[in-house]
């Protein structure tokens, strides 16, 4: 049994990580293959190292640019390698370019495609994820569901067969790396930060970093707030930065984008996180730290249980609402809609034997 796995982004080579260390278990071959989509050493290699995913077999390089240029020439080039290594399955995760394009690759070539993080649905079609993750689903063999919620977002559009109930290999990875994280991350020092006395922010989706004038309103509303706040800057969001942002907007601490290490432990002493992430809602859930999620739906409707996430928007108003709702310390999440089981051990049960 031979798999190749297409990676290219951040979110990716986390949830792989568990994954991969699975199939290694059960001597399954692994091909990975890294699309480049993500390039900067704090985005990519700093994860590959911390993590101890295998280095990848090859990098295509393909690097940014508009949607079509970039996921047409991933497929040009995955098909390629598809060509010259000739595996029983092609493996791909969530939701990104590299995603559709891996799927695209091998539907083309009639190899079976596992999927991931199969069924989230965010119902709302300006995300350019949408369109990756219905697209990757009706080409996919083996769909690996986080949730009972996406198996039933499949089963509505008429996918059941090959559909798993697995667990989130995300879950594989924070509980993996947390006693770790405890363990070697001084970040907390370096940042001088005191535990649940700050805000974590991510940010960078296009709806809220791409246009200066709502970026600057959710960062104005930010620097009100009443704690200071962590905020490892995306690359996307970077370039949107004014030059004066530390004067500006004095209440944030602008860092550079954080290995998994250092972000579990930002996420898990935080006060609450703030963000638009899909991985870091989770995340906050899996650590009970409350997150206010700045987008209008969330395919994770799971994490809104006991308002432990507050589906915002990026309106100053009801950010500030959120902030004086937080729940309180020491509410327990529940994580048992993430799945039982290790979901990474699932899924290599499931790749053997498929
Ligand atoms: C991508 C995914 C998104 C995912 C996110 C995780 C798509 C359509 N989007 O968004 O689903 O949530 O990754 O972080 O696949 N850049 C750098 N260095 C890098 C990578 C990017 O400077 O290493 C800059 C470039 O200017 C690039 C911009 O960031 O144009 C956006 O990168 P891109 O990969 O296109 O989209 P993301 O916003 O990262
Ligand atoms: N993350 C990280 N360092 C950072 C920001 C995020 O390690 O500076 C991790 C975060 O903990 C989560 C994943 O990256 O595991 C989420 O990735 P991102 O927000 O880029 O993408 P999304 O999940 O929204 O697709």
């Amino acid at each position: 049994m031979k798999v190749l796995t297409v990676l290219g982004a951040r979110p990716q080579f986390i949830k792989s990580a568990p994954v991969s260390q699975a199939l290694r278990a059960k001597n399954i071959e692994e091909y990975l293959l890294h699309t480049g989509q993500h390039y900067d050493d704090r985005m990519s290699k700093v994860f590959f190292e911390e993590l101890e995913i295998p280095e990848p077999d090859n990098n295509l390089q393909i690097g940014s640019g508009p949607h079509g240029q970039q996921t047409g020439r991933m497929l040009e080039a995955i098909e390629q390698e598809l060509l010259a290594v000739n595996p029983d399955k092609l493996l791909v995760y969530g939701d990104t370019n590299s995603t559709l394009a891996g799927a695209l690759a091998a539907t083309k070539l009639n190899i079976p495609v596992a999927h991931v993080e199969a069924g989230l649905r965010s119902y709302n079609r300006e995300m350019p994820e949408e369109h990756n993750r219905v697209l990757t689903d009706h080409s996919s063999t083996l769909l690996f569901c986080p949730t009972r919620n996406a198996v039933q977002n499949l089963k509505d559009e008429g996918i059941m067969e090959g559909v798993h109930f697995v667990g989130d290999p995300m879950l594989d990875a924070c509980k993996h790396f947390l006693p770790i994280a405890n363990e070697k991350s001084w970040i907390l020092k370096k940042l001088k930060q005191n535990p649940k006395d700050y805000f974590l922010i991510t940010l960078h989706r296009p709806s809220n970093v791409d246009d200066p004038i709502v970026l600057d309103r959710i960062l104005k509303s930010l620097n009100s707030l009443p704690n200071p706040v962590v905020f490892p800057v995306h690359p996307r969001t970077r370039k949107q930065l004014p030059q004066t942002a530390n004067e500006q907007y004095s209440n944030l601490q602008f860092i550079e984008p954080v290995g998994y290490i250092d972000m579990l432990k930002l996420c898990s002493h935080a006060k609450a996180v703030l963000t638009d992430s899909g991985g870091l809602q989770k995340e906050a859930f899996f650590l009970q730290t409350p997150c206010i999620t700045l987008r209008n739906e969330t395919e994770w409707t799971e994490t809104l249980f006991n308002q432990a996430n507050q589906i915002v928007g990026n309106n100053p108003d009801s950010i500030e609402k959120a902030v004086k709702n937080l729940p309180p310390t020491g509410t327990c999440y529940n994580l048992e809609p993430f799945g039982f089981k290790r979901a990474s051990t699932e899924i290599s049960n499931i790749l053997e034997t498929a």
